[in-house]
């Protein structure tokens, strides 16, 4: 029996169409089912999309569709990108797909009749961008979505619940016993403070909306469809035939689910709290990474910043692009999509260290030694720089483990410094000269076998580059090799390198002429107000005498605001990016005073400061000459 792995990325809203945040998802996802198919591993690998809910809805009315008839056109929207990007998924999971409505009935099913589920009314704001809810205290200014800022709604309906707080200490428990159940670190650790703080128990119907999951029959209640996260989160199992069809079952419980850190709530907290409740083993890693930004924002179907994936394949080629994501952003933290940075990473990672290398090897072979590879030699005079190789291939694979990309490519590209630098340091030419021709061969095969060792290790993440290298090498990237090579740190067996065109020709300048993102002019279409509706907020003139970070917040900055009251007021602003606290004293703004004070992060703030805002950020608004503060703005 062969090691099992089963790796998902999250299903994708069909509300729009996919851009390089999911590519970037779906292709750390690729890497790894390649690297584990590579390792021997049967290996399964799942994607699909998230069709139901109200967003979809929304979204399908606004283009005068049905629900249906647009999730049809989105998700093969999804489906023809990962085919055209040759994605390596085993099943491609549609939530509308009726096996998964059938799976996803037998699990509400089940949860039912083990008592976890009852029914109730929900009243709170949901945030349909979002499909969450929220209870008052997590909104910013009672009404706006703590996650998106998008205004939420009141919702007021029927609902059956999910005990979710009769989890909250089975999942503290996990946390602690499964180390790198939640990764990386950081993330593991925000979500056990979360859960700390005390779960509430979870609305997993809704009973206003027809698109979604009906309930099981035997519920006898037609009232309601499933929340969409319960739907959605099912689909782990449902793939795999959970309620219809289990002969692919044998690949639970999950290996890697991967996501970015906007849904690792989801499934860090609920996910596993359901399959408690379903009595199944819980996944083995959650992978949380961070999110790719335009301009310092995250990249948002909702925001129009959005970088269209197939330009950039089509700009740079897919392999690039493919080695850039995972290069260039380590696990985890957010990184800044720039051409630049891509064209960097190609022109010397590419370029100059690896298409190099494989040109310098293919010219020295013709030159000295007719094509031959010969690796008999290779130990007799170089046996340390192949052990020194060794060594370092030893250690990397726990880097894709972990999912440290960066890290991972970083050190395969130390090996290819090791071949690079041995041309430079044995000199091939003076040793021909010398009629030193084993020592020639010897230097052939040394940077050959190096390039073969890295190439299979990298090949998960660029298979046709890899598989390029190994038709001019002369040998078979397959499992055998990575045995071979790899596993065995064994070297080439005698063959002859075939010439090809240089790999990576350089780039000179930006291929893709990506507008700026547009600026976000939000009209909110609202009816006219009468002046004392305005009138209705305080605004008046006060300095800032001292201002402060707060710790965990990279938006937020803390002020104290002097309007001429007692003492100066605590006013939380979101400008932390744009100004130090030391240029910020001294300075006059317009504070809003007759707000109701609200808590942000546990911080109270009584009043706004007003801002203005456009492509190039936040600025504050002051008035052009010193006034005394308490003075009135109109
Ligand atoms: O949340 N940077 O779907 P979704 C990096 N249907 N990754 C990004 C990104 C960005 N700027 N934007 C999106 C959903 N992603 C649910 C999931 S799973 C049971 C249900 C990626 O279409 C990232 O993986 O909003 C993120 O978690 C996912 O797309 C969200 O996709
Ligand atoms: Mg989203």
């Amino acid at each position: 029996m062969s090691n099992k792995a089963y790796i998902t990325t999250p299903i994708y809203y069909v509300n729009d169409i996919p851009h390089i945040g999911h590519a970037y998802t779906t292709i750390i996802a690729d890497s790894l089912a390649r690297f584990y198919r590579l390792k021997g591993y049967d290996t399964f690998f799942l994607t699909g999309t998230d069709e139901h809910g109200q967003k979809i809805e929304q979204a399908a009315l606004a283009k005068g569709k049905s629900a249906k008839e647009y999730a049809d056109e989105i998700s093969a929207k999804f489906k023809a990108l990962w085919d055209d990007f040759d994605i390596s998924y085993d099943c491609f999971i549609r939530t509308t797909d009726e096996n998964h409505k059938l799976g996803a009935q037998k699990a509400f099913e089940t949860m039912f009749k083990n008592g976890d589920i009852y029914k109730g009314e929900y009243e709170g704001h949901y945030c349909v961008s979002c499909e969450t809810f929220f209870t008052d205290s997590q909104l910013i200014n009672d009404e706006y979505c703590p996650d998106c800022g998008k205004i939420t709604t009141l919702v007021k309906e029927e609902s059956y619940f999910f005990r979710l707080s009769a989890y909250q200490d089975k999942l503290l428990k996990w946390y602690q016993d499964a180390d790198d159940c939640v990764m990386p670190r950081a993330k593991k650790n925000e979500v056990i403070n979360f859960v700390k703080q005390g779960l509430r128990d979870l609305s997993i119907t809704r009973a206003s909306f027809d698109w979604g999951i009906k309930l099981p029959p035997s519920l006898n209640d037609s009232k309601h469809v499933l929340y969409v996260w319960l739907d959605a989160l099912v689909n782990y199992i449902s793939a795999l035939g959970y309620g219809t069809d289990e002969k692919n079952f044998s690949y639970w419980p999950a290996s890697f689910h991967l996501v970015g850190k906007d849904i690792l709530r989801f499934h860090s907290i609920y996910w596993p709290a359901f399959l408690m409740s379903l009595n199944l083993p819980l996944p083995k890693h959650i992978a949380a990474h961070g999110w790719w930004t335009r301009n310092g924002e995250k990249m948002s179907k909702s925001k129009g910043n959005v970088v269209n994936p197939r330009e950039v394949t089509e700009a740079y080629g897919l392999e690039n692009f493919r080695y850039f994501m995972l290069r260039e952003v380590p696990f985890g933290q957010d990184g800044d999509f720039s051409q630049k940075a891509l064209i960097d990473r190609v022109n010397s990672d590419l370029g100059n260290e690896l298409g190099n290398l494989l040109n310098r090897i293919i010219g020295m072979s013709g030159k000295y030694n007719n094509y031959e590879l010969d690796s008999s030699s290779v130990l007799k005079f170089y046996e340390k720089d192949i052990s020194t190789a060794h060594a370092i291939l030893k250690n990397v694979e726990s880097y894709m483990c972990e999912l440290q990309t960066n890290k991972y490519l970083e050190e395969l590209w130390k090996v290819l410094t090791i071949a690079n630098q041995s041309i430079t340091i044995y000199e091939p030419w003076t040793k021909m000269k010398e009629g030193k021709i084993e020592e020639v061969s010897a230097i052939i095969a040394l940077t050959a076998n190096l390039l073969a060792k890295v190439s299979i290790l990298f090949s998960p993440v660029m298979p046709k580059t890899a598989q390029n290298i190994a038709k001019s090498l002369g040998f078979e990237l397959n499992a055998k090799s990575y045995e071979q090579l790899i596993i065995n740190e064994g070297l080439l067996d005698k063959t002859i390198i075939t010439p090809i065109a240089p790999l990576f020709p350089r780039i000179e300048k930006e291929l893709m002429s990506t507008p700026e993102p547009a600026v976000q002019i939000k009209e909110i279409k609202k009816e006219l107000i009468n002046a004392d509706k305005f009138f209705a907020s305080k605004i008046q003139i006060g300095t800032i005498v001292k201002a402060e970070t707060i710790e965990k917040s990279d938006k937020l900055l803390k002020l104290f605001v002097d309007i001429g009251e007692e003492k100066p007021r605590q006013i939380l602003s979101g400008i932390k990016v744009y100004y130090d606290t030391k240029s910020l004293e001294g300075m006059q703004v317009c504070v809003v005073t007759n707000l109701k004070p609200i808590k942000i992060m546990g911080l109270e703030s009584c009043g706004m400061v007003l801002t203005a805002e456009d492509k190039d950020g936040i600025t504050l608004i002051t008035p052009q000459n010193v006034k005394s503060v308490g003075a009135t703005v109109k």
